[in-house]
């Protein structure tokens, strides 16, 4: 998708991948990824989720990463938070506390700007991605990550009925894209509430995505 897709749902709304609430499977699962306290993870594509807040209350030090101006001046409304800004690079980069997200293009984002994450959560970022894409993007965030362990959620459904995004995701899918450097756990597959779209019913997955050289 282009950036063009993406700035047009955040202005005319159409945001229904937006939770308004944490989701069940990150709350459920989180200790798979063994954190101590104050942890970094990296959270990309992050839209203005809920998820942020409640990794905050767990203690973690959050960095994101979202093309949406939109987006990020909202999540720092919702969170009560007056964020200090500046720009580095190609971003405008929204700090206060213990959170951080960059605002621009995750392709363009490096490890000298986000520095070492002790994990990843990615929650409808891989979705997010047509096929075309997907190859770039696992390969960018197996770069950021550095072998650090990712929880990832999304939507496994049938393709046929809806176009994407969301795109449905797979055990074979991530084996495909993440295989050669890790070792890929389903933890959870659960029903969805909502179709797709309304239309598609949906399963929502989580999965571990751990360093095959541990
Ligand atoms: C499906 S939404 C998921 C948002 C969030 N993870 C959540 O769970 O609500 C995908 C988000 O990725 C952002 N996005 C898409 N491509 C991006 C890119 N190349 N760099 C940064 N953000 C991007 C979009 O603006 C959108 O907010």
């Amino acid at each position: 998708m282009k950036a063009s897709f993406w700035f047009d749902k955040w202005q005319s709304r159409e945001i229904a991948f937006h939770e308004g609430k944490v989701n069940q499977l990150l709350e459920k699962h989180v200790n798979e990824l063994k954190l101590r306290p104050h942890a970094h993870i990296f959270v990309p594509l992050c839209g203005k989720t809920k998820d942020i807040a409640w990794l905050l209350k767990q203690g973690l030090h959050v960095t994101g990463a979202e093309l949406s101006k939109t987006a990020i001046d909202e999540l720092f409304d919702e969170l009560e938070m007056t964020p200090k800004i500046e720009k580095i690079d190609k971003f405008e980069v929204y700090k206060s506390r213990h959170l951080t997200v960059f605002v621009g293009d995750f392709f363009e984002l490096t490890t000298s700007h986000i520095q070492a994450v002790d994990a990843v959560y990615d929650r409808a970022a891989f979705i997010a991605m047509p096929r075309t894409m997907l190859q770039d993007y696992s390969c960018k965030l197996i770069e950021l990550a550095n072998n650090a362990p990712q929880l990832l959620i999304g939507y496994t459904y049938d393709q046929n009925l809806v176009a994407g995004p969301p795109f449905s995701v797979s055990q074979t899918k991530l084996v495909h894209y993440y295989g050669q450097e890790y070792k890929i756990n389903q933890l959870e597959i659960i029903d969805s509430e909502d179709n797709i779209k309304g239309v598609a019913p949906a399963q929502e997955g989580c999965w571990l995505l751990y360093s095959s050289v541990d």
